[in-house]
């Protein structure tokens, strides 16, 4: 692919984190015409969608054919893991056309939590002690989670969408989730990794990567649990914020040099180079940053608010990535700060109605991304747990969380609660 002024893009995917990569592209002076598949009804304003299914590769591949697609970009987790990027490179009608993502070995990473950590073991990347058990030596795993101390962190092997990870806080609750993974294969893998429990804040770093190459992007926090308080269940992240306080630059350096690129390095080593982008999930613990988790894709609110804060042209850092030659300059971030705040269906995690109407998204003073709306007879409705997060930048964390509170209240609909803590513990 040549970085050109006449670039046509298929985007894939559907959430929130498309519809900020579509705003984000289609501001792109390189860009011709973007198409996103299936989209949503915010990416709907940034490009065209098209009803694709992107797990259905014959069928994005007949597309890039007929509409002259000079690049593809993957936002979910599971095309990568199934090979999409793989699936271009072996047919000579399409290999030419590159994929932003990594092959479906460098998306082990994020698929198999066996992998990821029997790989951080081989490379001394630091991460949670652990052992993995499958079905036959589930004895085995009843009697190591004995030498444990609560809570226990078990782990199911294979794409979960982040319903695969149980911190038991009791051994009842440890044996049933081990009966749930490894005897009912609640999952579908039938293998489980079982490790120590860490303690610390968690940060999200994404990188770009093209082999050795590693570009690292703006940190972010995601918040997973429900409620205000870090209470209730986990989720998919009720909101994000970016930059970091409490993430010193000895910290950032420390994980670029001791995490990121040695696993970029490593996956070269092993003969899968990793291409597109790295997500570390990492910890800082009392005993220094350790990984609690890998995916191979950007992350799910965190890209919302990160991507704001880009000033460099992404389709140039695509390009880049994607044939291979090195950005002369290191990414260019906005001083200022970003908040997000979700706003999902009443009952979510758990069940929840759909169908709402929603006002006010146009009376907001910051970005919405769409993650889970329909259009209904000219109306915004919800359309998914998680429906929209609403953005706001601001010179300081304080006044952006300030502002995105604020915000938020615009939006007039019975069916959504929201957090109002997102940032909160990271402001003095
Ligand atoms: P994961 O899907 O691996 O990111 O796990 C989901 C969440 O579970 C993480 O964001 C952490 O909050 C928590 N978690 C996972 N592993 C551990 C661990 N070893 N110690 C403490 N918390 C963990
Ligand atoms: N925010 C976590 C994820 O994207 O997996």
């Amino acid at each position: 692919m040549k970085f050109s002024n006449s670039l046509n893009v298929l985007l894939l995917g559907s959430g929130g984190r498309e519809h900020a990569f579509a705003r984000k592209i289609a501001e792109s002076p390189s860009v011709a015409k973007l198409f996103i598949a299936p989209g949503n009804a915010g990416t709907a304003q940034c490009g065209t969608n098209v009803d694709i299914n992107p797990n259905n590769f014959g069928s994005v591949k007949q597309f890039v054919l007929s509409n002259n697609i000079n690049l593809v970009v993957v936002g979910p987790e599971e095309p990568l893991v199934r090979g999409i990027y793989d699936f271009f490179c072996e047919d000579s009608q399409i290999s030419n056309i590159p994929v932003i993502g990594p092959s479906a070995l460098g998306a082990r990473l994020e698929g198999s939590k066996e992998f990821a950590k029997d790989f951080m073991t081989r490379h001394g990347i630091p991460t949670a002690r652990y052992r993995s058990f499958t079905k036959k030596n589930v004895e085995e795993a009843y009697a190591f989670l004995e030498t444990l101390q609560a809570p226990y962190v078990l782990k199911a092997d294979g794409l979960a969408a982040g319903k695969g990870v149980v911190i038991a806080q009791t051994m009842e609750e440890a044996d049933a989730a081990l009966r749930d993974m490894l005897l009912d294969d609640k999952f579908g893998h039938g293998k489980v990794v079982v490790e120590d429990w860490l303690e610390g804040p968690e940060f999200s770093f994404m990188c770009f990567v093209d082999r050795r190459r590693v570009y690292p992007m703006a940190l972010a926090q995601d918040h997973k649990r429900a409620y205000d308080g870090d209470e209730g269940p986990n989720t998919g992240g009720m909101g994000a914020y970016s930059p970091l306080p409490f993430v010193t630059g000895e910290d950032e350096r420390y994980a670029l040099e001791r995490i990121m690129q040695p696993v970029a390095d490593a996956m070269c080593a092993e003969g899968c180079p990793f291409t597109g982008v790295l997500y570390g999930g990492l910890m800082k613990t009392r005993d220094g940053i350790k990984v609690i988790e890998f995916n191979a894709r950007f992350g799910d609110p965190e890209t919302e608010v990160v991507l704001p804060r880009l000033k460099s042209d992404i389709v140039e850092i695509f390009s880049a990535v994607a044939d291979g030659w090195e950005l002369e300059h290191p990414l260019e971030w906005h001083d200022f700060s970003t908040v997000g705040v979700v706003l999902a269906s009443k009952g979510y995690p758990g069940s929840y109605a759909k169908g709402a109407v929603i006002e006010g998204l146009d009376e907001v003073d910051g970005a919405v991304y769409h993650m889970g709306t329909a259009s209904k007879e000219g109306r915004i409705v919800t359309a998914g747990g998680r429906v929209a997060i609403v953005v706001c930048a601001a010179p300081t964390l304080g006044e952006a969380l300030e502002k995105c509170n604020r915000e938020v209240g615009k939006v007039r609909c019975d069916n959504l609660f929201h957090r109002t803590d997102i940032g909160r513990k990271a402001i003095k």
